[in-house]
């Protein structure tokens, strides 16, 4: 190609690049989805040149007119890219020019790597905004499944056998407390990208009198009392991807909770449990069997955090090893990270639409939970509140399991007289234990499955889903 299409850096070259070398290098395809946050970075960078004078009043306004003119033309989906150009940030420069002579002065004091990182650093509070409100939005869905089907009693597992019991209200609330952190994770993300990177140049900043403090105001890039945030090390500036890292484990983390929120569905919703039903519009059916109902909304939520975790994996082996400060191989940091988004975003989506259409089968459940033996443990709280070491309580209760186990009844049902033979401990009272109802009511304390803790659980994510609506 001719060496004047590359404008921005042809003029020590003799001939332009391969049709093979700029289909390998060019990055437009993926980056484009930075140009909001690319042009308002260059609107931003020309308002400090010409706070500066390195620019005039009306060359600033001219390239904010045709910037704002530009972006109009991508939204509606009318700008022309090309790969010529390799990547988003000369596309826009490019087609300012065409429109504004100004346009030649825009780059004044400002290199593509601390463009980019900038870019970055903009749409990772963006977009780290749009996923905590995707994370409330589903933390809302099993709140509401809660408030309507939480009152059911269904065992809780270890090692996948029955343990003890608790209600489903309990188990959900486990998984809010799981997307919480997630939520968190991604606020402490957009924390941490709240630095402008402008004015770190390629590497070394520049000999012009430029105004960090100013863009970084101009971006946003404030603390909470307005003041200015810019970052302190020019090479630290360009060589950094730490925030790619974090928020594709953040989006990692999420994947595994929302494969293992997506694996006990599967379960309860085999006929094996049958505790649940997922909803028809998130299942499909069998091309060969015509009973199939599968759980396919479930299944690709954990076949998805497969990518997420490789999403992670690229980048961290991606920068391992890289000198300082920027080099190319960064350009691949991109895809991942907007992969990981795209992924977190419709799986978060498809976890909500799948909870709020979930009903509960109430005679299955109760028919899991009824089982005395998931109560054994409150058996030997029984013999430790009349005195008996925990240790020997155990075994206590461990041979009259084996005493029911001999006669093949259930445990609640082995005559008072035989139990009392186990241990001396053992009142007339002793079957009060297997009374469920009350078995829930004494687990009170912070953290427990008790109905007083559910009700104060229920009204704390009440609350804080409600304030934290949006943040
Ligand atoms: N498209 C490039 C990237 O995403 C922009 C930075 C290019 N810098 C350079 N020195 N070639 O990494």
């Amino acid at each position: 190609m001719a060496k004047s299409s590359q404008a921005s850096w042809g003029g020590r070259f003799s001939a332009g690049p391969a049709d093979l070398m700029l289909r390998f290098s060019e990055s437009v395809s993926f980056d484009r989805r930075l140009a909001p946050f690319d042009i308002a970075g260059s609107k931003a960078h020309s308002a400090m040149l010409a706070h500066v004078g390195l620019i005039t009043a009306k060359e600033r306004d001219a390239i904010h007119a045709g910037l704002d003119t530009i972006l109009a033309e991508i939204t509606a989906g009318k700008f022309t890219w090309s790969t010529q150009l390799e990547d988003v940030h000369m596309n826009i420069e490019q087609a300012l020019t065409k429109k504004v002579p100004a346009a030649a002065k825009l780059h004044t004091a400002r290199s593509r790597n601390d463009q980019v990182a900038t870019d970055m650093r903009l749409w990772f509070k963006w977009a780290c905004a749009e996923l905590q409100a995707r994370l409330r939005a589903t933390q809302h869905a099993l709140l509401d499944l809660s408030t309507r089907e939480g009152h059911v009693l269904i065992p809780g597992y270890t090692h996948l056998q029955r343990a003890q019991p608790v209600f489903l209200a309990h188990h959900l609330f486990a998984w809010l407390e799981m997307l919480e952190r997630d939520h968190a994770r991604f606020a402490a993300v957009a924390k941490h990208a709240n630095w402008c990177p402008l004015g770190a140049g390629a590497i070394a900043g520049t000999t012009l009198p430029i105004d960090r403090e100013f863009t970084a105001v101009q971006l946003g890039f404030v603390d909470e009392k307005g003041r200015p945030r810019v970052t302190q090390n020019s090479m630290d500036t360009v060589a950094d991807r730490d925030l790619f890292l974090e928020f594709a484990a953040a989006g990692a983390m999420f994947g595994l909770h929302a494969s293992r929120i997506a694996e006990d569905l599967i379960l309860w919703s085999s006929t094996e449990f049958k505790f649940i039903e997922l909803p028809d519009a998130f299942c499909t059916g069998s091309s060969l069997m015509p009973q199939k109902k599968n759980p396919d909304s479930c299944e690709l939520l954990r076949g998805k955090s497969g990518r997420l975790a490789g999403n992670l994996s690229a980048l961290v082996t991606m920068v391992k090893g890289l000198p300082l400060t920027y080099n190319r191989d960064l350009q691949e940091d991109k895809p991942p990270v907007f992969d990981t988004f795209d992924t977190v975003a419709i799986c978060a989506e498809v976890l909500a639409g799948t909870l709020a259409g979930i009903t509960v089968h109430p005679t299955r459940c109760a028919a899991a939970v009824a089982d005395p033996a998931l109560l054994a443990t409150d058996l030997a709280d029984y013999l430790v509140e009349r005195g008996v070491p925990f240790r020997e309580a155990h075994h206590a209760v461990g041979a009259v399991v084996k005493l029911a186990e001999t006669q093949g009844k259930p445990l609640n049902q082995l005559a008072t007289a035989d139990v009392k033979k186990c241990h001396a401990g053992y009142g007339d009272d002793w079957a009060t234990v297997f009374d469920l109802k009350r078995a829930m009511a004494k687990r009170r304390g912070t953290g427990m499955p008790g109905p007083a803790q559910i009700k104060k659980q229920t009204a704390r994510w009440t609350k804080l889903l409600k304030e934290g609506a949006g943040s």
